[in-house]
């Protein structure tokens, strides 16, 4: 197995004095599916932000692929950030005033992907994800479930090494996010993308082939 991510006494103190990571360290390998379990507050949102370069640590050191990340040059934060990672949030994050495959294909803009590419790859990933008869449905006009499926989608089309997964499954009922767990574990288990997935939600962490816990800002399992 090779290591995809390795991060090594990470700190974070906000402005504020709060010390929301004081000194992570902690592996994954290529193709996982890891958890990162913790109450409220324990400081799993600010450690996804510093791995998908949206946040920047404070100490500690931050390796992608056997490279240290430079998280003062912009430019290499942003690469990292574009090609490698994808992101799905609680709140699904969709445009509203864009269409399911809009909302797929618009990560795809920024790459410089003409058009008709982007719209068979955007078409591809929905139907994995199993919306097919949903592609020019507007955000308001999907369920829950299924706007997180199209976010899903959309994390994995620039073809990351990892997703970022923060509550995905927090505004789900039962029901839709086993759904929603057992599509990141198939697409885990198909395409090989790692998922870093942080939960309050006990079943969904046991499905992961590993779980991390967090509690003040430090792992302890
Ligand atoms: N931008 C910020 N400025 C100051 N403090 C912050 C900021 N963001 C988070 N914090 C604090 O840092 C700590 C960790 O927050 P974080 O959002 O990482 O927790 P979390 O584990 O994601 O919690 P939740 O499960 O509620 O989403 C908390 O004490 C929080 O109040
Ligand atoms: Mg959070």
């Amino acid at each position: 197995m090779t290591t995809l991510l390795s991060l090594e006494g990470v700190m974070r103190v906000y402005q504020n004095g709060v010390k929301a990571l004081d000194g992570v360290s902690v592996n994954m390998e290529r193709g996982e599916l890891v958890s990162i379990l913790g109450k409220s507050g324990s400081g799993k949102s600010t450690l996804l932000h510093i791995l998908g370069g949206l946040d920047r640590p404070d100490g500690g050191m931050v390796s992608f692929e056997g490279r240290e990340l430079n998280f003062r040059n912009r430019d290499e934060i942003i690469m990292h950030r574009r090609k490698r990672v994808g992101f799905i949030f609680q709140q699904f994050n969709l445009l509203p005033s864009m269409t399911a495959i809009e909302n797929v294909e618009y990560p795809l803009i920024f790459r410089g992907v003409p058009r008709s590419d982007r719209h068979s790859r955007a078409r591809v990933l929905l139907e994995q994800v199993g919306l097919s008869g949903r592609i020019e449905h507007y955000p308001k006009e999907l369920s829950g479930g299924e706007q997180q499926r199209v976010a899903i989608a959309r994390a994995l089309v620039s073809d990351p090494l990892i997703v970022l997964a923060d509550e995905p499954t927090g505004n789900l009922d039962s029901a839709t996010s086993a759904g929603i767990v057992s599509l990141m574990r198939e697409i885990n288990r198909e395409r090989g993308v790692s998922f870093f997935i942080a939960t309050h939600d006990r079943d969904l962490a046991a499905r992961a082939d590993r779980i991390c816990t967090i509690a003040d800002g430090r792992m302890v399992a």
